[in-house]
């Protein structure tokens, strides 16, 4: 069976975007497929950030996947910080990363520029250790938001280059893209990509139900008034038809039926009721889950996952010399 995985780093809340991205893709796959979900906990402290709220939004993360239905009785629900393998494989593989290819990569630019010397060496080797989460299960398919797209190549020039080097042992992991994370964009600028950074524009799925009304009634709107789709002409309102849509399971077509002769207004509002209505089982569900169960479920992935990375890291550490 194809192993999948995939990280979600815990520095905010679940947003739409990311919902519709990944993991609705991801919750689809674990019925085909083996996955393992890992929140990346090492990934969110290469930037300053607060213990107290690491630990927080790690659960609430955790809790919030599994209230939109990530099951983990299929699932491999796990803490990148509970399996130490990984870090072993980090090592190996910054030993052979070369220094430019970690300089040239968009994030680290990024993030170096936005953080000067708040930062240490992590936001560097941030790559290494995602090549490192992949590799150490070796796994089949990696689904990721298009901005991580240079992370994987990188990936998978690690692992060919491991085997170049030692011997034949990572399989080269696919990179799947999912096309709707790049499409949801934000309800203030129709041209920027919805994100947590620019909370006004995002709609986080578990926020509390007035401000997701105040954030879709403020939305940016085109000049006229019809609830037409034309992406080019009118790209807010074409925006917020294709959250309907994905909502609804309504075509284009049909939602501009709907509102014919009906305005921006109207069109907002029904937009908001099918939000709460979409998510109103997982909200009930997330409030139901304790932190003791969330940790619980946490800690059988991390068996689980332990159990498939040190099966690899024993052979690995043979391969490399050090057993
Ligand atoms: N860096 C990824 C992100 O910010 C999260 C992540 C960490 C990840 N390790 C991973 C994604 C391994 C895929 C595979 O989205």
């Amino acid at each position: 069976m194809k192993r999948i995985l995939t990280g979600i780093k815990p520095s905010g809340t679940i947003q739409l975007g990311n919902y519709l991205g990944m993991i609705k893709e991801v919750i689809e796959m674990q019925n085909k497929y083996e996955v393992l979900l890992m929140i990346a906990d090492l990934h969110a402290q290469t930037v300053p950030y607060s213990p107290k709220e690491l630990k927080e939004i790690t659960l609430d993360i955790a809790k919030s996947l599994v209230a939109l239905g990530v099951n983990p009785n299929k699932t491999i629900l796990f803490k990148q910080s509970d399996v130490p393998a990984h870090l072993y494989l980090y090592w190996i593989l910054g030993c052979l990363v070369n220094e430019g290819d970690l300089r040239r990569m968009h994030e680290y630019k990024e993030q170096k520029e936005k953080y000067k010397d708040e930062v240490g060496t992590g936001i560097l080797m941030y790559p290494v250790l995602m090549a490192a989460d992949i590799l150490i299960y070796n796994a089949d398919l990696v689904p990721v938001g298009k901005d991580q797209e240079q992370h994987l190549e990188l990936t998978r020039e690690l692992a060919r280059k491991f085997n170049k080097t030692f011997k034949k042992f990572f399989k080269i992991p696919e990179i799947y893209i999912p096309q709707e994370t790049a499409k949801i964009m934000s309800l203030t600028n129709p041209y920027k990509k919805m994100s947590k950074s620019e909370p006004e524009g995002c709609l986080e799925i578990f926020e509390k139900e007035q401000i997701i009304k105040e954030k879709i009634m403020k939305a940016v709107t085109d000049s006229e008034k019809e609830v037409k789709y034309d992406p080019l002409k009118k790209p807010a309102i074409s925006n917020l038809m294709t959250i309907y849509k994905h909502l609804t399971k309504k075509s284009y077509k049909e939602i501009e039926d709907e509102f014919k002769g009906k305005g921006y207004y109207e069109f907002k509002l029904t937009l908001y009721e099918a939000f709460i209505n979409f998510f109103k089982e997982a909200r009930r569900l997330k409030n139901k889950i304790s932190n003791k169960q969330i940790e619980r479920i946490l800690n059988k992935g991390a068996i689980k996952a332990n159990k498939i990375a040190n099966e690899n890291l024993k052979k690995i550490l043979k391969i490399v010399g050090l057993r």
